[in-house]
């Protein structure tokens, strides 16, 4: 049976959505069941047959980590490292989520596994301090580092697009930040994939959909998949501006769309344009997972 953890975030619940659509046997937790604790990781564990954990749990806000230093490490570095523990002791595999932010940005290419880390932020030094973990702990285990998450649950960058060009004549966004939009969708099927087939790839590595653009220009294509689908009602305009231009607590990597020659090799895996996605995601899934999202 497959564990799910941390099935109430924006993964998780997309994860829960795929488990169920291939008919699956898992059981799924979130907070009720914290990683922080040992005990109750064990106990709902016991009497079942784990095959694999799939960790979507996390401490997952940018910049509150900054503050928040000692709990994003303790939710995504010793939390991850408990699962780790419990998978070794079970005889499991263990898949777990990272993210494009243990890197600085600093490179003109996209990011393969074996480049140099170097976050620079709070939530960046913790994921990355997770990898060590399960790395260290010695347990069978897959970390998938991905970029720029939207998905049906939300909340996401495209949600937030979504109701401020609703809500405004124009927007701000950010046009020297570089990376991958990734669909929720997309990388379920890939973390899926690793246990679909056979599961002895241990090590780390990089999904994101295909293509790099700045937050501008998602912004962009999001309005226009936006009006297409019917989900802006209103005209918008959007203007670039500079990182510096908008105050954020935490720094973010200038440039992070990762390099998913690996998976594409190892998984046999045809990745999606993200701008495909997008469309889908807008034109398809969001309005049926949203029932009580009102549009124009
Ligand atoms: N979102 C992105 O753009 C992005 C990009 C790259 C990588 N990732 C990684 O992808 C994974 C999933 O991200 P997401 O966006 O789906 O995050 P999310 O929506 O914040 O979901 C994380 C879930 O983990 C739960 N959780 C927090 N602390 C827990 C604990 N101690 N025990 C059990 N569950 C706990 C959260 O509960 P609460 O909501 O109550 O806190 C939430 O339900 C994370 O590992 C994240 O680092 C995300």
């Amino acid at each position: 049976m497959i564990w799910l953890v941390g099935n109430k975030g924006m993964l998780g619940r997309e994860m829960e959505a795929l488990l169920r659509r291939r008919r699956l046997d898992y059981t799924a937790t979130d907070r009720e069941v914290s990683i922080l604790d040992p005990a109750a990781l064990s106990r709902h564990a016991a009497g079942k047959r784990i095959d694999w954990i799939i960790n979507c749990a996390g401490y997952t806000v940018v910049d509150g980590a900054e503050d928040e230093e000692d709990l994003a490490t303790a939710v995504n570095a010793d939390g991850a490292g408990r699962l780790a523990e419990l998978a070794g002791e079970l005889d499991a595999g263990l898949i777990h989520v990272s993210t494009d932010y243990v890197f600085d940005g600093t490179k003109a290419e996209p990011y393969r596994e074996d480049d140099a880390t170097n976050p620079l932020g709070a939530y960046g030094r913790s994921k990355l301090k997770g990898e060590e973990i399960i790395r260290a702990s010695g347990c069978r285990h897959v970390i998938v580092r991905t970029s720029w998450l939207y998905g049906t649950a939300g909340p996401s960058f495209v949600h937030t697009m979504l109701r401020l060009m609703n809500e405004r004549d124009a927007v701000d966004v950010v046009d020297d930040q570089i990376g991958s939009p990734t669909y929720t969708r997309d990388l379920t099927e890939a973390l899926l994939a690793f246990i679909e087939k056979g599961g002895a790839m241990s090590g780390v590595y990089h999904y994101s959909d295909e293509g790099r653009i700045s937050w501008y220009d998602f912004a962009r294509e999001i309005f226009r998949a936006g009006r297409e689908a019917g989900l802006v009602s209103r005209p918008c305009r959007i203007y670039p501006i500079a990182t510096a231009a908008y105050p954020a607590r935490a720094r973010r990597p200038a440039f992070s769309p990762l390099s998913t020659e690996k998976i594409r090799k190892t998984l046999d895996l045809a990745i999606p344009l993200w701008d495909h996605s997008l469309r889908r995601f807008l034109s398809e899934d969001f309005r049926r997972w949203n029932e009580t999202y009102t549009t124009c």
